[in-house]
């Protein structure tokens, strides 16, 4: 796990939040990672949103991956307020979470990338506009190029590769089931920076 590799002293999830997700999300060292629709919002109010792995968390938040040139990140930067959701239909649970993004250290964009699977790895250095645009036969001749000069395992992030940790504002786990109406408990960060808990109907 990244347990909070250079996050600062800022407010942490709450244990008791914190012990729900270790059930809810895979391990960090687990291969899969779960998908999240990640909501942000671009300068002028606009939301958008698009599905992206979540690659860890840790008791200061949520941390993901892209490209550095991508909409999202000029979202963020612009306006750090950010969300996202996932859920588990077949257990009756969803997750949502409102955050504030803030660019992740060199350290864990480090790490996180490591642990991304080879054709992450190599995506991340052949995901421009220029190689997008390129004929389908050209793209697989390039990217099989690459992939031959750079044997798995050396390489390393891009200069494009961008971590963003998602420090949560509000944690809310909804809960359902055949057998009584769904309710949501929500942990609430207040500016205070402690946290208050609220049972809401589902
Ligand atoms: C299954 C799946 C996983 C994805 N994982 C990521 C990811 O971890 N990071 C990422 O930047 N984009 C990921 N994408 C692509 C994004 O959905 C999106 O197209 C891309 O990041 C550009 O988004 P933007 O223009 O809104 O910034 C994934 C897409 C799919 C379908």
């Amino acid at each position: 796990m990244i347990d909070g590799v250079g996050v600062g002293s800022a407010s942490r999830i709450p244990a008791e939040a914190f012990a729900t997700l270790t059930h809810w999300l895979p391990a960090n060292d687990e291969f899969a990672r779960p998908l999240i629709a990640l909501a942000t919002v671009d300068v002028q109010g606009r939301p958008d949103v698009r599905n992206v792995l979540l690659s860890e968390y840790s008791p200061a938040g949520f941390f993901v991956h892209t490209d550095e040139r991508s909409r999202k990140m000029a979202d963020v930067t612009a306006n750090p307020n950010a969300a996202f959701s996932i859920a588990w239909p077949a257990d009756f649970r969803q997750l949502t979470v409102q955050a504030t993004a803030e660019r992740a250290t060199p350290e864990e964009e480090a790490l996180a990338y490591s642990r991304r699977s080879r054709y992450l790895q190599l995506l991340a250095w052949l995901n421009s506009v220029e190689f997008a645009e390129l004929p389908q036969p050209q793209r697989e001749a390039e990217w099989a190029a690459f992939d031959a000069a750079h044997p798995d395992g050396t390489l390393t992030p891009p200069p494009t590769w961008a971590g963003l940790l998602l420090r949560p504002t509000r944690i809310t786990f909804w809960r359902g089931g055949a057998l009584a109406a769904s309710t949501r408990l929500e942990y609430t960060l207040a500016a205070s920076g402690t946290w208050r808990t609220s049972i809401l109907p589902g």
